[in-house]
């Protein structure tokens, strides 16, 4: 099927997770982004499947209504439909995958089904400056950490990658044993800018090629507060924001010293963030400064395409459109990891 790509107009959603995202591209120029983050994991200590589908049923509707508002358009207007096909949380997914291939088929115009990393990784061709193919992307999120090589939109070959916790989990479980809310991230972030980052160390795990294993650290902290919390129960209240800059300084040294071997290793040095992970504030500064040392030429997403959002779904989906790499109406959400 050959669309007019003269005025291609996008609707994207993202339902993959706990955040339910809408947005609309134009001539690939976003129009509106909105997002509509689930609180109610909070008290769980964690994301919880079901209530997250519900969620996504309650918000979908109003969330694209806004994009569309704000946008100043109809769905009249819209040229395709994309969403989020895969990785992710298969009731979520089920969720914004039914309700776009419904639209597109009431609207009769193609759906597009987006894989949620590359989006991720894509997210860069939002704003200036993009970078040019082919790049490296660490892409550090929630659930998946990997160093890729960005060939293409739709060929990206992955370097390197965890075999078993993701960076964010990394940051998440910790900020759990430290007694922090979901998602602990951020809170260790806000906490390491008050502490010293050399106060406590961990060994780092050694792994073949660019690959990255965190459940060894994960036991080491876990481990390592429970013979502190012995010895002086009030451990964690006194040194609360030096063990989140350890924690912290430990996550962020071991993502770049693969990258950096990966970068050498391939001669690529345009070199790219992805992910929720990159909000982290070491994390960007470290990266960039890794960068200047190194003649990298560095991007990172503004913090608002750093987490999952319907923006990154809309861009990936306007380079499949031009490319006229449209999805089926049969086809279904993947659960797992696709390329
Ligand atoms: O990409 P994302 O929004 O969702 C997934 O696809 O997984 O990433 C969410 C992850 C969570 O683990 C969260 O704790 C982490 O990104 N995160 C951060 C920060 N902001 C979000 N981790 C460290 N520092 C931050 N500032
Ligand atoms: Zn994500």
């Amino acid at each position: 099927m050959s669309q007019n790509k003269d005025n291609i107009c996008l609707l994207a959603i993202e339902s993959s997770c706990d955040d339910t995202g809408a947005a609309v591209i134009i001539n690939g120029k976003m129009h509106s982004n909105v997002v509509a983050t689930q609180h109610i994991h909070q008290k769980y200590g964690g994301v919880v499947p079901e209530l997250a589908s519900r969620e996504h049923l309650q918000n979908i509707i109003p969330v694209v209504d806004e994009a569309l508002k704000l946008a100043n358009i109809t769905l009249q207007d819209l040229s395709a439909v994309a969403y989020a096909q895969g990785p992710g949380l298969m009731g979520s997914l089920m969720v914004g995958s039914s309700y776009a291939r419904a639209l597109s088929s009431a609207l009769n115009v193609p759906s597009i089904g987006v894989d949620h990393l590359k989006a991720h990784v894509m997210a860069h061709f939002i704003d200036d400056p993009k970078p040019q193919f082919p790049f490296i992307c660490l892409l550090v999120s929630g659930g998946h950490t990997q160093i890729i090589l960005v060939k293409a939109y739709d060929n990206m070959e992955v370097l390197g990658k965890t075999h078993d916790d993701a960076a964010g989990e990394a940051f998440d479980k910790t900020a759990k044993m430290m007694g922090l809310p979901y998602p602990g991230g951020p809170l260790i972030d806000k906490y390491a800018q008050l502490g010293n980052p050399e106060a406590f160390t961990f060994s780092y795990a050694k792994m073949p090629g660019f690959d990255y294993s965190f459940s060894g650290f994960k036991t080491a902290v876990l481990y390592f507060l429970k013979s502190n919390i012995e010895k002086e129960p009030n451990f964690l209240a006194l040194e609360m924001n030096n063990i989140c800059a350890s924690v912290q300084r430990h996550i962020v040294t071991s993502l770049l010293k693969n990258l950096k071997k990966a970068v050498q290793a391939t001669g690529v040095n345009q070199v790219a963030l992805a992910g929720g992970v990159s909000a982290n504030s070491e994390l960007r500064s470290a990266f960039t400064n890794m960068g200047l040392q190194n003649q990298w030429e560095t991007f990172i997403p503004a913090f608002e395409y750093c987490t999952d959002n319907a923006a990154m779904i809309a861009v990936a989906a306007h380079f499949a459109f031009l490319s006229n790499n449209f999805t089926q109406l049969d086809e279904v959400p993947y659960a797992r990891h696709s390329f």
